[in-house]
């Protein structure tokens, strides 16, 4: 059995990456066990701080989501800190545009909107919409990055290349046993994301999304803003890429980007912003956000003593992390954790065990 430490974290996306760096701030021994952190959603995200722009309704998930924005600025500052790498946070602000007019008292009318896009026009359907000057967002590869350099200068192994056992026939009190060899750890974090059901029988489905970005140059960034539409919204960041997302596909695992996926978001950032008409797709991609049935992340204990959940932050993962890393990390260092319990798995009934091979992907 290898070495036991404080805590073993299942997972090297943002979720993992951040649970585990805030337990070694607080002196804890972590080790990162991942199958392919290139596969985390992480990196196909636009990085979209926007809670009020998303319209989450009042509750504890609002809550959970606008602490965490409020956590990152010194979030973002403390990790470039440790690396002297920028994670791109820019509270730029995000800008809701509609096709239908409200009476709702923050509405403004589409020439104040436009006010807000001194360089770009806005299709001839808006009639106006919201600003939401809190919100913004974070180049979340930037922050992967400075996450990963982080967590690798704190001293915290990632070991890469994982499989591990199904876990709810596991005793992780004897271990957690792998195909790299048994590791043993005082604590468990399950922060797998798209993944966690073929590994726990908790309601997470992955739910694809593929994206593009149009290229601009930098220095005549027609956005300074974040326009966020029913059908579409479009991410401008200071290198010049400016990410249009997203599909939202019930297909499994299905890899690719499909022609009608990407033609689709094309048209729909044409129309919500014609200005965008000139630039060039310069890239295209898909991932899997972790979906759960009332789209709330699953956090806090599970149905094993020394396992802890953190996962299913379906559109809100790159906002949730700093959150969702300080619950996690007061939850084992026993600190007070009022808003847990409304994140618990045992809020959904108990789904079935389903069939699956002995190793799973972590
Ligand atoms: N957070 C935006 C999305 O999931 O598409």
């Amino acid at each position: 059995m290898q070495q036991t430490t404080d805590a073993i974290v299942i997972g090297g996306g943002i979720i993992g990456l951040s649970i585990a760096l805030e337990l070694r701030w607080r002196g804890l021994s972590v080790q990162v066990l991942t199958k392919d952190s290139s596969t985390a959603a992480t990196y196909a995200a636009a990085g979209m701080l926007a809670p009020q722009a998303e319209e989450i309704p009042p509750g504890a998930m609002l809550d959970l989501c606008l602490w965490s924005r409020s956590l990152y600025p010194d979030w973002t500052a403390k990790i470039a800190a440790c690396t002297g790498l920028d994670s791109g946070y820019w509270p730029c602000g995000i800008l809701a545009p509609r096709q239908r007019l409200t009476n709702h008292p923050d509405w403004q009318d589409r020439d104040r909107l436009s006010q807000y896009l001194p360089q770009a026009s806005l299709g001839p359907a808006i009639v106006g919409g919201y600003w939401f000057p809190q919100d913004g967002q974070v180049d979340n590869r930037a922050l992967f990055r400075s996450l990963q350099a982080a967590v690798h200068q704190a001293g915290i192994p990632v070991i890469e290349g994982i499989s591990i056992d199904d876990l709810s026939r596991s005793r992780l009190d004897q271990g957690l046993i792998t195909n790299q060899g048994t590791f043993s750890a005082a604590q468990y974090i399950l922060a797998t994301g798209a993944w966690t059901q073929e590994l726990l029988p908790i309601p997470v489905q992955p739910r694809k999304g593929q994206m593009l970005a149009l290229q601009a140059p930098p220095s005549a960034l027609p956005l300074q803003t974040v326009l966020f539409a029913e059908d579409v919204y479009i991410v401008p960041r200071r290198d010049g890429r400016i990410i249009v997302g997203a599909t939202s596909e019930n297909v499994g695992f299905l890899p690719h980007n499909t022609k009608s996926g990407i033609q689709g978001l094309h048209e729909r950032a044409l129309h919500l912003c014609p200005t965008l008409a000139p630039y060039p797709i310069g890239e295209q991609w898909w991932g899997f956000r972790p979906s759960t049935p009332d789209e709330m992340p699953i956090l806090g204990p599970s149905s094993q003593a020394n396992l802890i959940l953190a996962t299913g932050h379906y559109r809100n993962g790159i906002l949730l992390a700093p959150a969702t890393a300080q619950l996690i990390a007061d939850s084992i260092c026993n600190k007070p954790t009022p808003l847990l319990p409304h994140f618990s798995y045992q809020r959904f009934p108990a789904t079935t065990q389903p069939d699956r091979p002995p190793l799973a992907k972590v």
